[in-house]
């Protein structure tokens, strides 16, 4: 793993309005992740996991302090850069997986392609390899309706993969998933990570999800309590 640091935020601090008042989900955010990272955020529901996640995808900016992700201040961003920072460099995993019904499985993990204009035959071949990454290249003219929640999120994987992204943000990615689909989710992941030095990203307060960590990053009511480096498992 190079050192190469590719997201720092610096003093984030988040505040959304509610009613007449604030109310500060995040809290003077100070920290740096490198390439090639396999990290969590964790913490009890309502700790700031998702308000952290969505800034870091860009998705979302800080009130106060700078958030700096593949060298771009996202507060300084236009519509149209955040939205290239997002098709060429993230990924995202959500909770609720949002597969397009209408289109096959293939037609969605490609999407992200087609808006990057690769041409048919780099697609194919694109999307064909990170279905078979996530093991369900024999379901690639399957819709969504006709897969198991385990399936579902391995195309998940596979759609945020598939551009291989330099950071892959994964919101509560086995919230509805059994331990084995769980377990065997979060190993291809790490394949992954190992294997593309993608940069991974949890949020979680799933203690199967914490057992594959590298690095967990304990939140509590908007502020870091811990940052935690996990000695390495001889699992996975
Ligand atoms: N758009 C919003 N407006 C007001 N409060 C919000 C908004 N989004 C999140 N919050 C509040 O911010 C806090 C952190 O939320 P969130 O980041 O979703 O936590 P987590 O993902 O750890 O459960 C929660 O108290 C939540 O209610
Ligand atoms: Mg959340």
């Amino acid at each position: 793993m190079n050192s190469e640091i590719i997201i720092s935020l610096e003093h984030v601090t988040k505040r959304y309005k509610v009613g007449d008042g604030d109310f500060t989900a995040l809290s003077d955010i100070n920290l740096q992740f490198k390439k090639g990272e396999f990290a969590g955020l964790v913490g009890p529901s309502g700790s700031g996991k998702t308000t952290l996640l969505n800034i870091i995808g860009s998705l979302d900016s800080p009130t106060e302090g700078k958030a700096i992700v593949m060298g771009k201040n996202i507060s300084a961003l236009s519509h149209k850069e955040s939205a290239m920072l997002r098709n060429y460099h993230i990924g995202f995993i959500f909770q609720v997986y949002n597969l397009m019904p209408v289109y096959t499985v293939f037609e969605n993990v490609e999407f992200s392609l087609i808006l990057q204009n690769k041409s048919a035959a780099e697609r194919k071949k694109a999307v064909m390899e990170s279905l078979d990454w996530v093991g369900i290249a024999d379901m690639a003219n399957k819709k969504p309706s006709k897969l198991s929640g385990g399936e579902g999120q391995r195309v998940a994987i596979a759609r945020a993969m598939v551009k291989r992204p330099d950071i892959l943000l994964a919101d509560e990615p086995t919230a509805n998933l059994d331990a084995k689909n769980a377990h065997a989710i979060l190993q291809t992941m790490k394949a992954l990570n190992k294997e593309l030095n993608t940069t991974f990203l949890f949020s979680t307060h799933d203690e199967k999800v914490m057992g594959y960590l590298d690095r967990m990053i304990h939140l509590e009511d908007g502020k870091i309590r811990e940052d935690e480096i996990i000695p390495h498992k001889l699992s996975v």
